[in-house]
């Protein structure tokens, strides 16, 4: 049932071409510029008209909630928030009849989120699911939704639910602009048109397996890995540092690249992996200064690159390269050596991949 593999995980990885694919499928016309998303059709009025988004969500689906509050805010100029379910539960968080709540979960069943829910909606707010499993207790709960379509995810560990949560929240990003008139639907042609090749692209970062499984071998017994990225790449550095920790139990940070200087960077000479986000994009130039910082330091870096980069190569004891793309979708293609990573180090720690220690696959407890 692994499909040839040797884990869940390892298969459900590889399973992100067609995953996206089918995330996608019925949901964007790129020739005519238009998202469609049948389940959240009734609201689209409404979302000419709203104040503000928060999202709610706990661990990687948090995550894709922070690559969401970029895009919606970049391309539909709403503002959002984001925010641990577990805590806006426990807060007086101010909601009114004009906010909508996005609440993000692989698998509809986690406790603090469907709390976060029941409370948001008891003070009046629009919510909306983005879910994996299909008919689980948070689609009943909301209000409308849009599913995520990755197929079940064994591996405790996410990956492709991941990337589908944040496909989902690129369209939901698009959508809105759409309805809002932020975006011209030539701008949406040319997006949508790269959006329906990224499958290709996860493609090609896969291809890089047996590079990674290389740089594996070089960190795989540090004690510690930093993880740092700026912009989007911030969330894709958080859920690199997630996805290290949760299998291979070396103790792993994001942060944000330009927050190092605040604190961790005391933490670094030369025992110290630190992986960078560093494509081409509108931070790299700034990523690259924060890269020198660290090689002054004697840290090991790894840098994920955009392919035939040749700036980083200079400095990064690693590099990976993956296919450029517009910066509304480098998350999705740069969490992929991140996913490849983490996997190879647990199993060259001989971890248990797919169960980690003291970890559930959906936590039904607060
Ligand atoms: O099912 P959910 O998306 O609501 O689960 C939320 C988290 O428990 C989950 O993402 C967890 O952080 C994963 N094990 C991370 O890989």
């Amino acid at each position: 049932e692994k499909g040839g593999f040797d884990h869940f995980m390892l298969k459900e990885i590889y399973e992100q071409p067609r995953s996206i694919k089918d995330c996608m499928r019925g949901r964007i016309y790129p020739e005519e510029g238009k998202v469609q998303l049948g389940g959240i059709k009734e609201f689209a009025e409404k979302l000419k008209n709203i104040d503000r988004i928060i999202i709610v969500a706990c661990g990687t689906s948090w995550h894709a909630g922070l690559v969401g509050e970029y895009l919606i805010e970049e391309y539909a100029r709403i503002p959002v928030e984001v925010e641990y379910a577990s805590e806006f539960r426990y807060r007086n968080p101010i909601i009114t009849e004009k906010d909508v709540v996005i609440a993000i979960s692989q698998s509809g069943e986690t406790a603090d989120t469907m709390a976060a829910i029941e409370m948001a909606k008891e003070r009046g707010a629009t919510i909306f699911g983005i879910c994996n499993v299909a008919g689980a207790s948070i689609p009943r709960l909301t209000h409308a939704g849009v599913y995520t379509h990755a197929g079940p995810e064994i591996g405790v560990a996410s990956t492709k639910a991941f990337t589908a949560q944040v496909t989902v929240l690129t369209l939901m990003a698009f959508y809105m602009a759409q309805q809002k008139g932020t975006i011209t639907t030539s701008k949406l042609i040319e997006l949508l048109t790269e959006l329906d090749h990224i499958p290709e692209k996860i493609q090609v970062a896969l291809e890089s397996n047996e590079l990674i499984k290389e740089v594996a071998e070089k960190i795989k017994d540090s004690t510690n890995c930093l993880f740092l990225g700026r912009g989007s790449g911030f969330p894709v550095a958080l859920e690199g540092a997630l996805k290290l920790k949760e299998i291979s139990y070396i103790h792993a940070e994001g942060y944000p690249a330009a927050e190092m200087k605040h604190g961790p960077i005391a933490l670094i000479d030369e025992e110290m992996p630190v992986v960078f986000i560093a494509t081409q994009n509108s931070s790299y130039e700034k990523v690259i200064s924060n890269i020198q910082e660290v090689k002054a330091r004697k840290g090991k870096v790894i840098a994920i690159v955009t392919q035939g980069d040749t700036e980083v190569k200079k400095m990064a004891d690693y590099c990976i390269e993956i296919p450029d793309a517009n910066e509304a979708f480098l998350p999705l293609i740069a969490t992929i050596p991140l996913q490849l990573l983490s996997y190879h180090i647990a199993v060259m720690r001989g971890c248990n991949v797919d169960q980690p220690r003291n970890l559930a696959k959906s936590v039904t407890v607060e």
